[in-house]
């Protein structure tokens, strides 16, 4: 668990104990195209390998410090370039799709859970999927999962002030329920998750268990009976059971039924194959529950070291909303609150690390040599904590969000075909749930420090407790918060 930052990376690469480096460029190009470095680890790529196991985001922050912008490294037998630029990546997932592929090996430890799903794919059954998946999750559709959301959110904060004048919020209990609840309701027009605690813990332990075995050179079998698989059979058996037990009711209900989720959406479109239906909604749980609750944790992390952004988000709530609770389309009218969830993704993208790509065939990314079977590796947390691309970019600044960042060097969500499909959810809850909360309450603060755990999403490195003060008399009462 660490902090990270960096200040003038992009300079030119170090030499290490462990490695070999060759300064390259890309021969055929002008003057201006990038010097890249060739690190050659000494034990096969191993050490990578396990630096890469032990912290992914350490190690994509060090693999830069080290060997700068254009490293290309060796992780077990496979080359890997990290590709840290916004005009390289933009060229990647814009332009060069066609070159490259999400890489097989990866989407197969995932497929232990989602088997065979068809978003996660490729080719036309992932386009047909996909496409799919967005006319469920369109705008229209989720006006209706706002208003729940808002109810529920609403609910939760009242019930936590009747029992205390000032609660102390575990923050990601919190942010963990709101986002299941909404996520299951959104995909599955559920009421209520049955059995929550369980199936959130299984959800969590899936995601430790995917990162470890994404960045092992082998894993032992499902059938042996090591600890690890134990837990990822348990951890697979709750959440598949649990996703195929709402199917059913909801097949039960056939034609007639009124809803026009992602589920009724997928029922239609595969045709009530149950097990495909499952792969496909199993699949949109894993993908957006933990970004979503993870990212909201951070937010209120943010607001309670940083009393002047929360006055200036509540005063902003007040002269739009008047008291009222916002709806999708107030979202619109709320720049400071749009800003302020653009922030916190910037300062933790909670997708740290995007799927790495394999190229089919050789081709020129923005002036990298790429060869065949290379992977090429992308982190958002890079770009976004880079003082080349945003400045000061450790301080939580909403406002540099006036200006529209560089192409290709801000994407919590990714780009390009295969960008995130849950972006507009995701955005609408986080930005909901943040403004019926500090409609209500004022977030104290947080003294510590929080570190970043890199798995396979960005969590907080340790549990954050944070007291909220009613909104009135925390100004009246509280001298640490009188305004100004
Ligand atoms: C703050 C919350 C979220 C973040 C930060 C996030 C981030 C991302 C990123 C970066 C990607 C692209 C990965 C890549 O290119 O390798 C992605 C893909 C995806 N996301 Fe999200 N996501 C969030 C919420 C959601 C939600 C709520 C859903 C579902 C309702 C969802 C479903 C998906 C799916 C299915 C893909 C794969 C798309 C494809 O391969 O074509 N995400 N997400």
């Amino acid at each position: 668990m660490t902090y990270y930052s960096f200040k003038d990376s992009w300079a030119k690469p170090l030499r290490c104990a462990n490695a070999e480096v060759e300064i390259g460029e890309a021969s055929g190009h002008s003057a201006s195209s990038p010097e890249f470095a060739i690190v050659r680890s000494k034990f096969g790529g191993l050490s990578h390998l396990a630096h890469m196991r032990r912290d992914p985001l350490d190690f994509f922050c060090s693999m830069r410090d080290h060997y700068g912008e254009n490293p290309r490294l060796n992780i077990g037998h496979h080359r890997m370039w990290l590709v840290t630029t916004p005009p390289q990546i933009n060229a990647l997932l814009m332009r060069n799709e066609c070159n490259v592929e999400r890489f097989q090996p990866a989407l197969r430890v995932m497929s232990q859970w989602f088997h065979d799903s068809a978003l996660l794919g490729e080719g036309a059954r992932a386009k047909s999927s996909r496409r799919q998946a967005l006319a469920a999750l369109a705008k229209d559709r989720l006006s209706e999962n706002a208003k729940i959301l808002r109810e529920r959110t609403m609910a939760a904060v009242e019930s936590m002030l009747a029992t205390d004048t000032a609660p102390s919020v575990d923050l990601e209990h919190f942010c963990r329920i709101q986002t299941l609840q909404n996520v299951t309701h959104a995909l599955m027009g559920v009421e209520e998750t049955l059995n929550q605690g369980p199936f959130v813990e299984a959800v969590y332990q899936s995601s430790e268990i995917i990162v470890q075995e994404l960045t092992s050179l082998a894993t032992l079998p499902t059938i042996i009976p090591t600890p690890r698989n134990f837990r990822k059979r348990r951890a697979i058996k709750i959440i598949r059971e649990h996703v195929a037990r709402i199917v059913e009711l909801r097949m039960a209900i056939g034609a007639n039924d009124p809803r026009q989720d992602v589920l009724s959406a997928m029922i239609f479109h595969l045709k009530g194959d149950k097990r495909k239906i499952c792969n496909e909604i199993v699949t949109l749980i894993i993908a957006g529950f933990e970004p979503t609750a993870t990212a909201l944790t951070w937010a209120f992390y943010l607001m309670g070291r940083d009393r002047e952004a929360v006055i200036s988000l509540q005063d902003e709530l007040d002269d739009v909303l008047a008291g009222r609770p916002p709806d999708l389309d107030d979202l619109e009218k709320l720049p400071r609150l749009r800003r302020s969830v653009h922030e916190v993704l910037r300062l933790y993208p909670t997708a740290y690390s995007l799927f790495p790509r394999q190229a089919w065939c050789d081709f020129d990314l923005a002036g990298l040599p790429i060869k065949r079977g290379e992977l090429l590796q992308i982190s958002p947390y890079l770009t976004h904590r880079s003082e080349r691309w945003f400045h000061n970019p450790d301080q939580f600044v909403p406002d540099r969000f006036r200006v529209e960042p560089i192409a290709g060097s801000y994407l919590p969500f990714g780009a390009g075909s295969r960008g995130c499909i849950g972006q507009r959810a995701a955005f609408m809850e986080i930005a909901v749930v943040i403004a019926i909360v500090l409609q209500r309450v004022v977030p104290g603060p947080v003294e510590e420090e929080v570190p970043v755990n890199a798995r396979f999403f960005l969590r907080p490195g340790a549990s954050i407790r944070q007291q909220w003060f009613p909104r009135e008399a925390a100004r009246a009462e509280t001298p640490r918060f009188a305004a100004g």
